[in-house]
């Protein structure tokens, strides 16, 4: 139920934390791997990774929030393949200030990245995925979008975003094959947790009922659950991955 062989993966922000483990699980379980990112040199490193594990990858450099960007990298991906299977919609940003101290360009950077990125990949994946009457979409949103965050309205907003875009592609999609999921995770240990304080890593801990910092690979099982057989009657879903940070 868990193997993805002969199946092609698009994973966003493949080149370190949540979404290098996310190309490095679904590879273990056979799937190839199109290794997306802005930052060409770690995804190179992420496919050279996956090749060690006996798939085939490729290392992209796209910006997600560019849709020519996408639409020519999506191009290359199925020139490779001929298919696309999965798309995990994983590359992200932060840009955190306060409200009455953030910019234009804080909104609209975290809002282009992350929301239109996330729109930008799942319209150029979609034609292909409803012609072979398959797929499997995976967005990685946050509890941040459920449950707001001060100093986070640009994240948070685009995080919810998120959640909205995936209910209506799932509906849309649905007669299709494709499901289209989100998750939310939690505080996950990755370079783009590492530069926060003590005091804010600790408030984020009195948080946690289970008691310890996510990993990427907890995000990743998640993830492989949504693409493999077993999340095949899944779908307009968001999973929280957090330890139990949020219950509802
Ligand atoms: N780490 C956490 O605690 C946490 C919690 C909830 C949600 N998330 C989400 O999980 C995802 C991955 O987070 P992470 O912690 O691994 O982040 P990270 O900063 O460690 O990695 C993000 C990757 O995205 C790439 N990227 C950034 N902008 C891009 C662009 N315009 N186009 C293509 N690639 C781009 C970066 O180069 C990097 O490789 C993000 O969407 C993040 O918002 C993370």
């Amino acid at each position: 139920m868990l193997d993805l062989g002969g199946k092609t993966a698009i994973v966003t922000g493949a080149g370190q934390g949540i979404g290098r483990e996310i190309s490095l699980l679904l590879a273990e379980h056979g799937a190839d791997i199109a290794a997306v990112d802005i930052n060409v040199d770690a995804s190179a490193e992420t496919a050279s990774l996956v090749k060690g594990k006996g798939r085939d990858s490729l290392a992209l450099k796209c910006d997600v929030s560019d849709s020519k960007d996408v639409d020519g990298c999506i191009t290359k991906i199925v020139d490779w393949k001929g298919a696309v299977h999965i798309l995990v919609n994983n590359a992200g940003i932060t840009r955190d200030n306060i409200l009455l101290r953030m910019n234009d360009s804080e909104w609209h950077s975290v809002l282009n990245v992350n929301l239109t990125g996330t729109f930008n990949l799942t319209r150029a994946v979609s034609k292909y995925m409803i012609r072979q009457r398959f797929g499997r979409i995976v967005n990685i949103s946050s509890v941040i979008g459920i449950m707001g965050n001060a100093g986070q309205s640009n994240y948070a907003a685009s995080k919810a975003g998120i959640i909205g875009l995936t209910r209506s592609v799932a509906k849309e999609l649905a007669g299709r094959n494709v499901t289209a999921n989100a998750i939310a995770p939690g505080f996950i240990e990755t370079p783009m947790t590492a530069s926060l304080g003590e005091d804010r890593k600790k408030m984020m801990m009195d948080m946690i009922p289970l008691g310890r910092f996510g990993t990427g690979k907890d995000v990743a099982n998640v993830v492989l659950f949504l693409v493999s057989d077993l999340g095949s009657y899944v779908t307009g879903q968001v999973i929280n991955c957090d330890g139990g940070m949020i219950m509802a």
